[in-house]
């Protein structure tokens, strides 16, 4: 037998065959409410005003050249980067920031260190999480334990708190890590309050974890980096800089650059000889892995955010996208309640950014897929990316209708 013959079959990835499924679909009616991705109200790619400028401008200069970045990363994007992030509040805390392959890269590198440099026993992720995490930590190190910290209550479709700090305390150990979502959690679209933060981030102090904040979505959960940002600059400045953490970036929602792969990952330490030890590490896994990082998403993103025009022209995309979505959140309520569709709704008002679960199960999810071509994750998780002042109607009615079978 050939060598590759023996080799298992792989289990596929659920939204790519999901995207696959949804495209082979000829009825006209058809709905795609799985993927991450921003569509406008025709349910369209979306290319930012911002990022259409900002491209302009970089095709007119006449030094643009098509250098390798220094192993950083594109120098301007990095200090972009950890500005959205932390705004000013660094002070004099030691950090190093890589550029990433976006925020699945970060997420990936963060993980390939840690396993290099501290061989953390436990993972643990909430439940549920975005379905690749899983994925990147088996990937990464298949001999280290992944637990989940309760998150979601799915009887009252709120923030299982209590369950979640608890857990932490009885079971968790020193050195194991623990993955956050900074905003606009995927898959629930449900954000710890800033005192349930306050909690969370004590227990990480108490029990010496290192937390990894996943930071996905900034800007784009309430349209304002600011507040979006708030847990990422509560954990640098508290305690006098007592806790050690990372941040795993991604450019892709805020700045429409899915294609472009364009992250960072900042480590944030305790002291300027430590940050150097993690810069060297990065240095040498990123030299295997990739040697260095894309330029041109890199320099959509610094220029726009160097260029106070471009800036303040992102803000109103921000504006438009995050407005658009609460929108669609508000119509498919209207809808649904308006229909007395059995279950509990009112969380799709106040879950935050692309994603609500819907309390569908797996079945019903096949159902609404076969009988109303409505494609949704199996989980039941709804992303209102794919929902637009045409099909929303029918959306509701087709959900109100598979519930009510
Ligand atoms: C929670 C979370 N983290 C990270 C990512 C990574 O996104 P990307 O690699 O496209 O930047 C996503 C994308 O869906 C996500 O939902």
């Amino acid at each position: 037998m050939a060598l590759l013959e023996q080799i298992p079959v792989a289990v596929p990835d659920n939204t790519f065959a999901i995207i696959e499924a949804f495209k082979a679909d000829t009825e006209e009616k058809k709905v795609n409410l799985c993927p991450g991705i921003y569509r406008d109200d025709n349910a369209k790619t979306w290319v930012l005003p911002s990022v259409k400028k900002a491209r302009e401008i970089i095709q007119a200069d006449p030094h643009l050249n098509h250098d390798i970045s220094p192993q950083m990363g594109y120098p301007d994007l990095v200090s972009t980067a950890r500005q959205i992030t932390f705004g000013d509040t660094l002070g004099s805390r030691s950090i190093t920031s890589m550029q990433t392959i976006a925020g699945t890269g970060a997420n990936y590198l963060i993980a390939r260190f840690l396993s290099c440099v501290a061989q953390p026993k436990t993972v643990w992720l909430s439940n549920p999480t975005w379905e690749n995490h899983p994925k990147i930590w088996r990937h990464t190190n298949p001999a280290m334990e992944q637990r989940l910290y309760p998150y979601y209550d799915y009887k009252t479709s709120t923030l299982d708190i209590e369950g979640m700090i608890s857990t932490m305390k009885e079971q968790a150990s020193r050195g194991d890590v623990i993955v956050l979502q900074a905003c606009a959690h995927n898959p629930t679209g449900l954000d710890p309050s800033r005192e349930q933060w306050e909690a969370i981030a004590n227990v990480c102090e108490e029990k010496g974890l290192f937390p990894i904040l996943d930071s996905a979505y900034q800007g784009f959960a309430t349209g304002d980096i600011d507040n979006d940002g708030w847990v990422l600059r509560h954990f640098a400045t508290r305690s006098n800089g007592a806790i050690e953490f990372a941040v795993a970036q991604s450019f892709s929602k805020n700045f429409g650059l899915y294609g472009e792969r364009v992250g960072a990952l900042h480590v944030v330490t305790r002291n300027h000889n430590t940050a150097a030890k993690v810069e060297a590490t990065l240095k040498q896994i990123s030299r295997a892995e990739i040697t260095s990082t894309p330029s041109f998403g890199a320099k959509v993103v610094a220029t726009i955010v160097q260029n106070p025009d471009l800036r303040e022209q992102w803000q109103q995309d921000l504006n438009t996208m995050s407005g658009r979505l609460r929108d669609m959140r508000r119509r498919l309520h209207g809808e649904l309640t308006k229909r007395d569709t059995p279950g509990n709704w009112r969380h799709l008002l106040t879950d935050i950014g692309m994603f609500s679960m819907t309390g569908l199960s797996q079945e019903q999810v096949t159902t609404l897929k076969d009988m109303f071509h409505v494609y949704l994750l199996p989980t039941g998780r709804l992303s209102f990316t794919g929902l637009t002042t045409g099909n929303v109607e029918y959306v509701a009615e087709s959900i109100h209708q598979v519930i009510t079978l």
